[in-house]
Parts: C-alpha cells; sequence; structure tokens
C-alpha cells in the first residue's frame, strides 16, 4: 500500500468538550457546513429525502439538526441530473440543517439478491427497469457531490460479520482501503462536503487494526466503522468498536454505522463512539412500539386499550407533553399535544396518524437520551447515568 499521503481538506471541527474519567465516552461540539450539532449524537434515517411519516418541518420541530439520507435511493430517484438542476438534496426537501449520505453500496448488497461486488465496485440490476448498472467509488461520489451532503461516505466492501469465509473477509477489508483511495481521487468538493472513511475487517481484531492504522493515514475529516450492523454477539461487538476506538485520533469524530438498539448506542458511548444511525427507532414505531423510560411498549396490546397516560411519562416530547405545556424547542410544535396511549392503541394498523405520531416520540426519545448522556459525560457522571437508564428499562417494576 501506499506510504505518502497528500493531507485532506476538511470542512468541520471537531471541539472535544468533555471526557469521562472511567470509560471512554466524550462530550464534544461537532461543526458542519450547516450548523453545529453535540455530540454523542443520534441521526435518524431519511432513507427517502423523508423520515417515513414526518416532514422535515416536523423533524427539525423534534431538535434534529443532522439526519441520512441514501445516494443509492436519491441517484435512482430523482436523480442526478435533477439534484443537480435543483442544486441538491438540501434545496430538495427545504432542509436548512446538515445531511449525512450512506455511500450506497451498503444498501445495494442489503437490499438486491443480484447486487455483486469486483474491484471495479457494485454490479447489479436496475429495480426499475431490470437494465445492468455499476456503482463504483468514482460514480457514488459523484452523485454524492450531486446531493451535497454535510458528510459522504466512501463506497466499502462489506460483508456481513457472521460470515464464516475470512478469505472473502479480508478481500473486502483490502478492497475498503483501495476504494478509499480511489473516493479521495475523486471529491470534487473537500471545502464543503467531509468525506468519512469506513473501518472494514469483520470480527477479527487483527483485521480491524489493520484497516484502522491503513484508513487512518488517508486523513479523511471522519472516521466511521462498519460492518456491525447485525447479528454479531455483544462480546465480539464490543470488543470490534474497542479495538478500534483505540487506535482512532482523539481528534475526530468517529460513527458506528447502522446502531442500534438505545442499549448498544449507550455502551458503544462508553467505548468511545460519537455518532449513529438506526432505522429500527422509526421501523418499530409503524410496528406500534415505543421506546420509554420503563423500556420497550407494545402499544397494540390489549392492555393499552383503556390507559389514558402518556406515551412515556418521563419523555418531554411534543407527543407526550400535556395540551397546554409549553414545547421549548422552536419551529412546528407550540405546545404538547397530550397523546394517550390508549389513542396510540386505537389507531394502531389502521391509520397513519398512530405511526406518525409514535415516529415523532421514538425519535424524539433517541435524540434527547444522547442529549441527557452528554449533559452526564459532562459532568463526569456517565456510569450513573448508563445505570439509571438501563434500570429504567430492565429493571424490577413497582
Ligand atoms: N450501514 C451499516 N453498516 C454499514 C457499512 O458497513 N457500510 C456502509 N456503507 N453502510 C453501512
Ligand atoms: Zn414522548
Amino acid at each position: 500500500t501506499k506510504e505518502t499521503f497528500t493531507p485532506m481538506v476538511s470542512a468541520l471541527t471537531f471541539d472535544l468538550k468533555a471526557k469521562c474519567s472511567t470509560t471512554r465516552a466524550r462530550a464534544a461540539t461537532l461543526t458542519l457546513p450547516h450548523g453545529k450539532v453535540q455530540t454523542p449524537i443520534y441521526m435518524p434515517v431519511a432513507t427517502q429525502a423523508s423520515l417515513k411519516g414526518l416532514t422535515p418541518e416536523q423533524l427539525e420541530g423534534l431538535t434534529c439538526r443532522l439526519c441520512l439520507n441514501n445516494t443509492y435511493h436519491l441517484g435512482l430517484k430523482p436523480g442526478q441530473d435533477v439534484l443537480d438542476k435543483i442544486g441538491g438534496a438540501h434545496k430538495l426537501q427545504g432542509w436548512d440543517h446538515n445531511l449525512l449520505t450512506d455511500s450506497g453500496g451498503f444498501q445495494m448488497v442489503s437490499l438486491l439478491e443480484l447486487a455483486k461486488v469486483t474491484e471495479e465496485g457494485v454490479r447489479f440490476l436496475s429495480p426499475h427497469d431490470g437494465t445492468p448498472m455499476l456503482l463504483t467509488p468514482e460514480h457514488s461520489i459523484s452523485l454524492q457531490n450531486s446531493i451535497g451532503s454535510d458528510i459522504i461516505m466512501q463506497l466499502d466492501d462489506v460483508i456481513a460479520t457472521t460470515s464464516p469465509d475470512k478469505a472473502r473477509m479480508e478481500e473486502a477489508m483490502y478492497r475498503s482501503i483501495r476504494w478509499l483511495d480511489r473516493c479521495i481521487a475523486a471529491h470534487a468538493k473537500p471545502e464543503t462536503q467531509n468525506l468519512f472513511c469506513i473501518i472494514q475487517g469483520g470480527l477479527d481484531p487483527e483485521m480491524r487494526k489493520e484497516c484502522c492504522d491503513e484508513m487512518v493515514k488517508r486523513g479523511t475529516p471522519g472516521i466511521a466503522i462498519g460492518g456491525l450492523s447485525g447479528g454479531e454477539d455483544k462480546a465480539a461487538y464490543c470488543t470490534v468498536v474497542s479495538t478500534c476506538t483505540e487506535r482512532l485520533p482523539e481528534d475526530k469524530p468517529r460513527y458506528v454505522m447502522g446502531v442500534g438498539y438505545p442499549e448498544d448506542l449507550l455502551v458503544s458511548v462508553a467505548l468511545g463512539a460519537d455518532m449513529f444511525d438506526c432505522v429500527w427507532a422509526t421501523r418499530t414505531a409503524r410496528f406500534g412500539n415505543a421506546i420509554t423510560s420503563q423500556g420497550l411498549l407494545k402499544l397494540r396490546n390489549a392492555n393499552y386499550a383503556n390507559d389514558t397516560g402518556p406515551v412515556d411519562p418521563e419523555c418531554t416530547c411534543p407527543i407526550c407533553l400535556p395540551v397546554g405545556t409549553p414545547y421549548p424547542a422552536s419551529g412546528y410544535f407550540g405546545e404538547g399535544m397530550g397523546i394517550t396511549r390508549a389513542y396510540i392503541h386505537h389507531l394502531a394498523a389502521k391509520e397513519t396518524a398512530g405511526a406518525h405520531l409514535l415516529t415523532m416520540h421514538n425519535v424524539y426519545y433517541l435524540l434527547d437520551m444522547m442529549t441527557r448522556a452528554r449533559a452526564a459525560i459532562v459532568e463526569d457522571k456517565y456510569p450513573q447515568f448508563m445505570r439509571k437508564t438501563f434500570k429504567g428499562w430492565y429493571g424490577k417494576k413497582e
């Protein structure tokens, strides 16, 4: 591999504000082209430039200032021509805050059975008309340059961590490094868009270490840990995250992709990760499930039919706050809506409004959980915060 690298231009600053004295948790301010965000941070996923069921204004009203879009979906529709004419995805969705785009390869391989990875890129058949297409590192970056997202991701070769094929895992790790070099060379807008590398290497700590060292040398403005979005056991997951964070520079944001459940977010923060995205919170809302301070509530269950309490009595989101109580965040909401569990139960599976309301609550819950985690890190009380939160989720109920 190459040994000399030109320093990369960056369009972000990452200012560490506090570090936990007993874990690796950190609190920082990440300043991006569309404004500041506080880390650790949960980033909701708006695959099609929309969080299923929510308007961008509603997402803003929930305090979100950084969300995900997907290159693969936006590249197919509305397509690069339209994105160039409109002037990018911020304009398309009327979103004046930050956007992060995933590079597209991962989605293709996970969504399309016929996707095939070669050294050139990911070959697949168009889901619209079946024509053969090829997503190369250069094409992914070109699409992300047209989208204009504040953080763009390299194209990577991702293998499920549960795969037993070590040789293929090694090939994917080295290929991801080669593809990073092609992405850096193709990136036309480093002054306004931050390219993040993605560390691969399955569950093998030695492979992860080698990948970390090679990618860190390339000097991208931020660093992601990939290949961890499903199935591996918790101990192996923690070993991988910890192996990586131990070797990563302190002064750059660390993003664990596709993670995860609320407990995974808090554990990963303790291991030194800063950024997360996951579709689970929004997906489970559409199944009628609420993330709460008392654990996951399945509001379709019959016992909620007469429950006039809020979705989560400890939550300060506009869904849970009573009518007449001011909701402090600026934007769409002026006061609480006083939504009851009985109402969500009643709407479940019949009316889409139920899913929209629960999506808002779940997204707010995770955004707010990270805000509270950050405050605990700043006060150097993160382990206490974790214990208290886990006790609420899993402890004995009175
Ligand atoms: N989303 C979840 N995991 C991954 C990954 O390893 N790579 C990419 N590009 N996206 C992801
Ligand atoms: Zn709520």
